[in-house]
């Protein structure tokens, strides 16, 4: 594809069809992938790869955690002090700290692009189980048959993390040229312990994403396309 397709192409896809990626395919993603640049050429980040029987252990572990976390959600708040005291397996073990409140000049757009998912989706807002169930996909990785797990060398400040989104963009963007669809998925920084399971992963590197990779099912909720910014919105005025 020309760059510009690419680029307009790329979209966050949350529905797969469960036809495997080819090697050769998930290999040449990753090695334009790792073509990124990085601060003075380090590659600060390291990724886990789950596919076959590993994907579907981890859609398993990971969708059980979440069922456990949304329950406590909804529990009385001393069944939620015991679930904290007895670390309750539904308790995210994520090793950065989830965002759950943004700030007020952000939270528009964040509220925007929620409820435009769950319109597509014909979900009420006030549908608090419907959202559920949206977000409970997150964590079979909307059936994609691979799932790429981002970690960050934890001691490089703002600059690792930085690098990493640089790596992820380029990810995605060779993924949407050899026709896959994919999903940066903010979701899958929640646990860690399950991926200790099957991965090597050095102490120094932390988790902060995954991505869903796979053929794109036909399905509405991949129609949804929320508006995106102009770039005249990220230019600062000058003083004059
Ligand atoms: C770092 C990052 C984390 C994200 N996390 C999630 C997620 O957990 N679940 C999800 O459904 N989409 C997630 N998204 C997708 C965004 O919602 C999406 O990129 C945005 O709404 C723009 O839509 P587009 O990707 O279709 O252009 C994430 C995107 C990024 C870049």
């Amino acid at each position: 594809m020309e760059f510009q397709e690419v680029i307009k192409a790329r979209h966050s896809t949350r529905a797969f069809l469960p036809k495997p990626v080819p090697p050769e395919v998930l290999d040449r993603v990753l090695q334009h992938a790792a073509l990124s640049p990085s601060w003075s050429n380090t590659h600060p980040y390291r990724i886990a790869i789950a596919e076959g029987e590993v994907i579907e252990d981890l859609r398993k572990s990971l969708s059980t955690r979440y069922q456990r976390a949304s329950k406590l959600q909804r529990a009385t708040l001393p069944s939620q002090l015991k679930a904290w005291i007895t670390r309750d397996p539904g308790l995210p073990d994520g090793d950065f700290k989830p965002m759950l409140k943004y700030p007020d000049d952000l939270q528009k757009r964040r509220f925007e692009c929620g409820m435009g998912l769950y319109e597509t989706l014909g979900i009420d807002r006030k549908d608090f189980v419907g959202r559920d169930r949206q977000m409970a996909e997150n964590f079979r990785f909307f059936g994609a048959p691979v799932a790429i797990f981002v970690f960050v060398h934890g001691e490089t400040g703002p600059y690792g993390p930085l690098d990493a989104g640089i790596f992820l963009q380029s990810l995605m963007l060779a993924a949407t040229n050899e026709g896959l669809g994919n999903c940066a998925q903010g979701a899958l920084g929640l646990y860690r312990s399950p991926l200790d399971k099957h991965f090597k992963i050095p102490s120094q590197y932390k988790l902060l994403c995954g991505v869903a990779l796979g053929y794109e099912a036909e399905h509405v909720v991949n129609t949804f396309q929320p508006e995106k910014i102009k770039h005249q919105e990220l230019t600062l005025p000058t003083t004059k």
